[in-house]
């Protein structure tokens, strides 16, 4: 099928990428240059293992990239929209999604055949019904399920693994505001014939992408709550609770064969420094919002967002504890993606830590293994300095800070094993066995 994919972020360029793989001719558009011609070049703008090969292997083949949106849509079948949906401090902020319509609608007034055009972009319930095809409909003078359809894809990649997630999905849901939509998106889908697929209508299909993040961070939440209980009574180590929790038959199955399994959501139930990325932050505020402005305030998300808020405040106060003063005090901030594998930095809790301990005058040496670039522009010049390695991080640090659980991070201990004065060390992700250093502190205990 010939498809045109607007917006080259983590989910465009994947998608793009991955729908082509699976042989279909796909063009990517974005209204950034640099991006556009980045990726022209073969170089993907983002850290995504594995999608640069895939970028090159289709690239001019079977994938094409261009600015130009209007002939991309003409030259095509179907549209994803994969733009942004940030959050603006109230509600969802709309206005890529609207724009990337009205361009749409505006080329499809020059389309005689039938179009669809499919949101990927996580949207709250209402949006591809009630913005979306309405804004088509009036650019297009066309009329909406006749001359051209709506659908509502959500995408459940992790950036970091985002191409096996594609690639191997674990579900696929598939909204449509009418049977036709539905059926053509299956027919893009076609080859994904293992997957579990979810045929509902566009309002249910932006519900589930909500639920599915609104579960995830309210067992990080409900995590860190133990955790700030734990700490205030004393003598209990919430990561040992959460092991303890992990072991219910409900988590952790013993296979045919004896062997026990923990399900790899037992991840998100563990206390840390708080959750971050360009989704779950945004997406429980959006929904939250929706529910008020509904009439349905949504509790329980409203305190899994208080929650996660204190936690770099939380991170820095165990630091406090090992000193009279931060003023001076040479801390290595250990990770500033907001989760291992990416070099994403949107919404890290690390930057508010880093705010935080500047505040407090301590001398802050940052290191991650990917994100340093992008971090760079977003802390203040010049008050952070970055190590180019573990090694130079630590090298006369009085305190670790570890905020992102890199694997690199496990050779910390090794690292500190011969220091003379060792660093204290403030474990954010309780990643390192607490025995593992001389000086040990961290969430939860
Ligand atoms: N990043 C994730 O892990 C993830 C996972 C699932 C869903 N989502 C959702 O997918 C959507 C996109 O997320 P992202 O992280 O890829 O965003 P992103 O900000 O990385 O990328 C969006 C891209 O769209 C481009 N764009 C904006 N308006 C445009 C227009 N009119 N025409 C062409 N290009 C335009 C921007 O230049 C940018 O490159 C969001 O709704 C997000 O919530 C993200």
């Amino acid at each position: 099928m010939r498809i045109s994919v607007i917006g080259t972020g983590y989910v465009g360029l994947v998608t793009g990428v991955c729908l082509a793989e699976v042989g279909h001719d796909v063009t990517c558009v974005d209204v950034d240059p640099v991006k556009v011609q980045t990726i022209r070049s073969g170089k993907t703008p983002i850290f995504e293992e594995g999608l640069e090969p895939l970028l090159q292997r289709h690239l001019g083949k079977r994938l094409w990239v261009t600015e130009t949106l209007r002939d991309a849509v003409l030259e095509s079948d179907v549209t994803f929209i994969a733009v942004g949906t940030p959050f603006d401090g109230k509600e969802i902020d709309l206005t890529y999604i609207r724009q990337a319509a009205r361009e749409i609608g505006r080329a499809l007034a020059d389309k005689a055949s039938y179009h669809l055009v499919i949101v990927k972009s996580t949207v709250i319930p209402g949006t591809t019904d009630n913005v979306v095809a309405p804004i088509v409909a009036e650019e297009s003078g066309k009329v909406s399920g006749r001359d051209f359809g709506v659908g509502m894809n959500p995408e459940f990649l992790t950036e970091g693994v985002a191409v096996q997630d594609f690639m191997d999905p674990d579900r696929i849901v598939l909204g449509g505001a009418d049977e036709k939509a539905i059926e053509t998106m299956a027919a893009i889908y076609a080859p994904f014939k293992d997957a579990p697929t979810v045929r509902t209508n566009n309002k249910t299909a932006e519900l589930i992408k909500y639920a599915s993040n609104a579960t995830l961070a309210t067992m990080i939440s409900f995590s860190n709550e133990i955790a700030n209980l734990a700490t205030r009574l004393g003598g209990i180590d919430a990561a040992e609770v959460m092991k303890a929790v992990h072991l219910a038959r409900y988590f952790t199955t013993t296979l045919k064969d004896g062997q026990r399994v923990t399900a790899p959501i037992a991840s998100f139930l563990y206390a840390g420094c708080g959750f971050g990325g360009s989704c779950l932050p945004k997406d429980v505020s959006a929904l939250a919002a929706q529910g008020a402005s509904a009439g349905e305030p949504m509790r329980i998300l409203n305190s899994v967002l208080e929650i996660n808020r204190e936690r770099p405040e939380r991170t820095v106060a165990i630091l406090r504890k090992h000193f009279p003063s931060l003023r001076g005090v040479r801390v290595a901030v250990l990770g500033l993606a907001f989760k291992s594998d990416t070099d994403d930095i949107r919404q890290s809790p690390a930057l508010p830590i880093i705010d935080l301990l500047l505040q407090d005058g301590a001398a802050v040496s940052a290191f991650d293994p990917i994100a340093i670039e992008p971090a760079r522009k977003a802390l203040p010049e010049g008050k952070v300095s970055f190590a180019e390695s573990l090694e130079e991080a630590v090298r006369g640090a009085e305190a670790v800070v570890i905020t992102t659980s890199w694997k690199e991070f496990g050779r910390l201990p090794a690292l500190l094993s011969d220091v003379a004065n060792p660093p204290v060390v403030i474990d954010g992700r309780r990643m390192l066995d607490k025995r593992s250093v001389r000086r040990y502190d961290g969430i939860g205990l």
